[in-house]
């Protein structure tokens, strides 16, 4: 593995198996690797030829100053993991070498970056990563990009990206990585304390609670969030939001008709937690099948 700083080596280091026809992944990180990372990697390391990590703690997508400084930083033992799991260069610029002094472009999406995340942490943290995710697929030019399912909006969000921009590569979405009881692994869990930590299990009970209750055939998004809610108002934990939404709109739904995520994010103590739970519709126990599928194919979308 070789650990390049610079746009230009990384270019010249990529054009030789570009040039040979060789298939190049991209795994976009802020370090502190954990095995939701590593998860992206392996997937990379198996479909692709050349597999290139970045690691850079993007200042520009971090709406908190005390966040940004807290976020934990090890490249020594990100550089170990990565060579372990056979990656092939770890990209890790300065801030500099990203945003040199004149730097004044900013990519923004619209739509999909206004809601929950967007609208909790303001227009700059989704403006940072769709900046920073945009330099990135230009640097390295992948024929293919790893993102996580954990953080579901900015996977829709650089999906609407990359199409509306025309940039040749595909976005692959994998699955959320979990600790055994539950909580979605985070580069953030070092900084709960153990209190903290077992409350942090109530945003994955939350979303089960919920999933339960539409696979228990609950179609009233009001009732089936009533559910995940109480799970996190027993352990303390108040959310900044806990919604149901189609998946590739992230359109709130009112009524379930059809396959939906549930989203919650919550602080817990001063560590902001998001998650999010696929959630699939299982017709067979519907309450009443016949009047749902009724309304699933007459009731207008809502926007
Ligand atoms: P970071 O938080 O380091 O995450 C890097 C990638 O790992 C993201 O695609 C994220 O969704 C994925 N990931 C994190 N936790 C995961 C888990 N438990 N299971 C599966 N995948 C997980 O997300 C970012 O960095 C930045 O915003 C970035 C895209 C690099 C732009 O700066």
């Amino acid at each position: 593995m070789r650990t390049i700083r610079a746009i230009a080596e990384l270019r010249q280091a990529l054009a030789g198996p570009r040039r040979e026809g060789r298939s190049i992944g991209l795994v976009p990180t802020m370090g502190a690797f954990h095995e939701g990372h590593l998860s992206l990697i392996r997937r990379a390391r198996t479909e692709c030829d050349v597999v290139v990590v970045s690691l850079f703690v993007n200042p520009a997508q971090f709406n908190e100053e005390a966040d940004l400084a807290a976020y934990p930083r090890d490249e020594r033992r990100d550089a170990e993991l990565a060579e372990r799991e056979r990656v092939d260069y770890l990209f890790v610029p300065s801030a500099e070498e990203m945003y040199p002094a004149g730097f004044a472009t900013t990519v923004s999406v619209g739509r999909v970056t206004e809601m929950f995340e967007g609208a909790h942490r303001g227009r700059s943290h989704f403006d940072g990563v769709t900046t920073v995710v945009t330099k990135l697929l230009n640097i390295a030019s992948p024929h293919v990009a790893y993102f996580g399912g954990k953080d579901a909006q900015q996977a829709v969000v650089v999906q609407r990206l990359a199409r509306d921009l025309d940039i040749p590569v595909r976005i692959e979405v994998c699955p959320t990585v979990r600790e055994p009881d539950g909580l979605a692994l985070s580069s953030r869990n070092v900084l709960l304390s153990p209190d903290e930590r077992n409350r942090a299990r109530a945003l994955h009970r939350a979303l089960r609670a919920t999933a339960s209750a539409v696979d228990a055939g609950e179609r009233d998004a009001v009732a089936a969030k009533a559910a995940g809610v109480t799970e996190l108002e027993a352990a303390g934990v108040r959310p900044d939001y806990f919604e149901l939404v189609r998946a590739p709109t992230l359109e709130p739904v009112n009524r379930i008709d059809g396959d939906i995520l549930a989203l919650v994010a919550a602080r817990v103590g001063a560590v902001r937690l998001i998650d999010n739970e696929p959630i699939t519709l299982n017709t067979n126990h519907a309450r009443s099948p016949s009047k749902s599928n009724h309304r699933a194919s007459t009731t207008p979308r809502r926007s």
